[in-house]
């Protein structure tokens, strides 16, 4: 051991660069024996174990060679002077020793922390909060979402060694404008890059096990006294099976080429389906019936997937008044609380534009506001039931920051949900058939296509009358 620390104090930087090493592998080691045992749920002890440490260790590594051709540069100008190994002699043998010793500990250290790292960034907890500025809005609306236990990376990088590589390549330009804070807000959308759905979401969801019609249920509230609860229920012809002409799946059955009119795919120019029989034709949107050859200049025509449709499954912002339903639905606001949700509508107020963060605030303001009036208007139930109120308040107000982020500037609007209206008669009810002759004369914007004609009143009641 004297003869290696005799080394090393031969030449500070050597000393330095050992020093790094030793300190940086060490806390290494704790640091992964601690997530493995403990695991990590702090994004920062993340970072700090898997990409600073083994920045440090790196920069320990290169330390020491460097030393060793600096000073041969210095001894020999001109002349490259190799050092002999010698083995017979102590002193050289006790070094050579000691470092593949240590090297091979720092290997196997290393190895196991790049396994780690690649498995944290993985994480949702990397994607969603580390930057979580940026990626706040999706992480909050993902964790209200059916796909909260799906990890984004599911979606967004999906298995194999080349899209994983793709995704670390594009990450590194995003790391430096995170950092000088000059990435677009809101992120754009659609996200073009994005894998086809065929090798993300057919991973979990195989098309050809769609079978049937769905009972869709939606759940309203009035603003009345009692909060009285409205049910819309009706049926979805979501069909499929692989089966042509079954229902909305059945866009997957064929080919449905089409052109964006414009890059946000907000209006659809032009169409071209392709039957399961083999059969082809074209439709064309009148408004732009002359500008094709233009638009094709422009746009890409996309094959339609799960995406065309799914844009927002995992994170759709939906406004305010629908999220306020859903948590009078789990009971996170009483409806037993007259008024509850009027108060909470008037308190917000309309949502026309995305708010700054002061009006924000304010907003936040007049909430707090809420258990006054029930003071003012309600002091039975202020007095008895005090705790409920405040409660329901509480959630009201999560509920609203949870809707507009004035950061990244996204409220309701940002980002359209295809899987609605907005989305189908892009191309329903406004495509007509390209040349006469067709199957269709059109792509049909007929009511009962997709669903039956939605009834008010519970499930039950409704199929039990039928
Ligand atoms: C079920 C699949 C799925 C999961 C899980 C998922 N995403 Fe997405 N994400 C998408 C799709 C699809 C789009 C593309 C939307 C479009 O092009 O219109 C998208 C788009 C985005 C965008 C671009 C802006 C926007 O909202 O369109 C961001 C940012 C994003 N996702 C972040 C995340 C983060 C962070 C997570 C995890 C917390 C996550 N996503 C989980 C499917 C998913
Ligand atoms: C890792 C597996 C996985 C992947 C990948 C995945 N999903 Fe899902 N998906 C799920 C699970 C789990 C559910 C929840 C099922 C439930 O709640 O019954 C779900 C639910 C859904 C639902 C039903 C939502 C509802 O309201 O009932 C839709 C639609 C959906 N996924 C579409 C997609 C689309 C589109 C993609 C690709 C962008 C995708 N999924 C990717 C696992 C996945
Ligand atoms: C890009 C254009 C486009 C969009 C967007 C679109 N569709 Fe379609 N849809 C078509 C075309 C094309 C056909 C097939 C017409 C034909 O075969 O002649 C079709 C057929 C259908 C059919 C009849 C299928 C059958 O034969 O049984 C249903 C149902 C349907 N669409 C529902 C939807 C719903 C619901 C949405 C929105 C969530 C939607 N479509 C969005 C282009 C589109
Ligand atoms: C033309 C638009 C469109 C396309 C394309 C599309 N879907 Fe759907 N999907 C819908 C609609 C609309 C519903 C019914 C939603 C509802 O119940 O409100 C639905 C329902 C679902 C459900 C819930 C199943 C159920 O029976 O309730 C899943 C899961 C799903 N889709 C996954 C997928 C996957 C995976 C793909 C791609 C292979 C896909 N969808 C392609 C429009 C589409
Ligand atoms: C191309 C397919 C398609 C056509 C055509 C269509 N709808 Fe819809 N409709 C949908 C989809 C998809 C939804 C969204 C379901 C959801 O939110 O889960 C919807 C939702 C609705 C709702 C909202 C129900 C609720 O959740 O409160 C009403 C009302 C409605 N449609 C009425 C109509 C009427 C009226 C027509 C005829 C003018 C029509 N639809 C034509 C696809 C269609």
């Amino acid at each position: 051991m004297n003869s290696v620390i005799r080394w090393f104090e031969q030449r500070p930087l050597r000393l330095a660069g050992f020093f790094l090493v030793f300190v940086s592998v060490g806390l290494l080691v704790f640091m992964v024996l601690l997530d493995i045992i403990a695991g990590l749920e702090n994004p920062y002890l993340g970072i700090i174990t898997y990409m600073i440490l083994p920045t440090i260790t790196a920069i320990g590594l290169i330390l020491v060679p460097l030393d060793s051709w600096l000073q041969r540069r210095r001894a020999a100008r001109g002349e490259p002077v190799y050092p002999v190994i010698d083995l017979s002699n102590p002193f050289q043998r006790r070094i050579a020793i000691f470092f593949a010793g240590t090297s091979v500990l720092i290997l196997v250290v290393l190895t196991v922390v790049t396994y780690k790292a690649i498995e944290f960034m993985d994480t949702t907890t990397f994607c969603g909060e580390v930057c979580h500025k940026i990626m706040r809005p999706e992480f909050t609306a993902y964790q209200r979402s059916p796909h909260a236990s799906v990890s984004c990376i599911e979606c967004h990088i999906g298995p194999g060694a080349p899209w994983f590589v793709r995704s670390k390549l594009s990450g590194a330009p995003q790391t430096y404008h995170y950092t000088v804070g000059d990435y677009p807000r809101p992120i754009e959308s659609p996200v073009k890059a994005l894998r086809p759905s065929r090798d993300t979401c057919e991973n979990c969801h195989w098309p050809k096990e769609f079978y049937g019609s769905t009972l869709e249920t939606d759940i309203t509230y009035r603003t009345d006294r009692e909060n009285t609860r409205v049910v819309t229920t009706m049926f979805m012809r979501v069909g499929s099976g692989g089966v042509p002409g079954s229902g909305i799946h059945s866009h997957m059955v064929g080919e449905i080429h089409y052109l964006p009119a414009v890059e946000k795919r907000t209006e659809i120019a032009w169409v071209r389906v392709k039957r399961a029989d083999g059969s082809m034709q074209e439709f064309v949107n009148p408004v732009y019936r002359d500008d094709l050859d233009e638009i094709r200049k422009k746009e890409e025509v996309r094959l339609m997937d799960c995406i065309d449709c799914h844009n927002r499954a995992a994170h759709d912002f939906e406004p305010f008044e629908e999220v306020l339903d859903e948590a009078i639905t789990r009971q996170e606001i009483d409806p037993t609380i007259p008024f509850i949700k009027r108060e909470a509508i008037e308190a917000v107020g309309d949502i026309e534009h995305i708010p700054t963060e002061a009006e924000q605030a304010e907003t936040v303001r007049r909430i707090e506001q809420v258990p006054k009036f029930y003071e003012e208007e309600f002091p039975e139930i202020y007095e008895s039931r005090r705790r409920d109120v405040e409660i329901s308040v509480e959630a009201i107000k999560t509920t609203y920051l949870e809707t507009t982020f004035p950061h990244m500037r996204i409220g309701p609007d940002t980002y359209p949900n295809w899987r609605t209206h907005t989305g189908c008669f892009r191309c329903h009810g406004v495509l007509e058939s390209a040349s006469p002759g067709g199957r269709d004369p059109d792509i049909s914007g007929e009511c009962d296509l997709c669903h039956t004609q939605p009834i008010m009143g519970e499930p039950g009641e409704l199929i039990s009358g039928m």
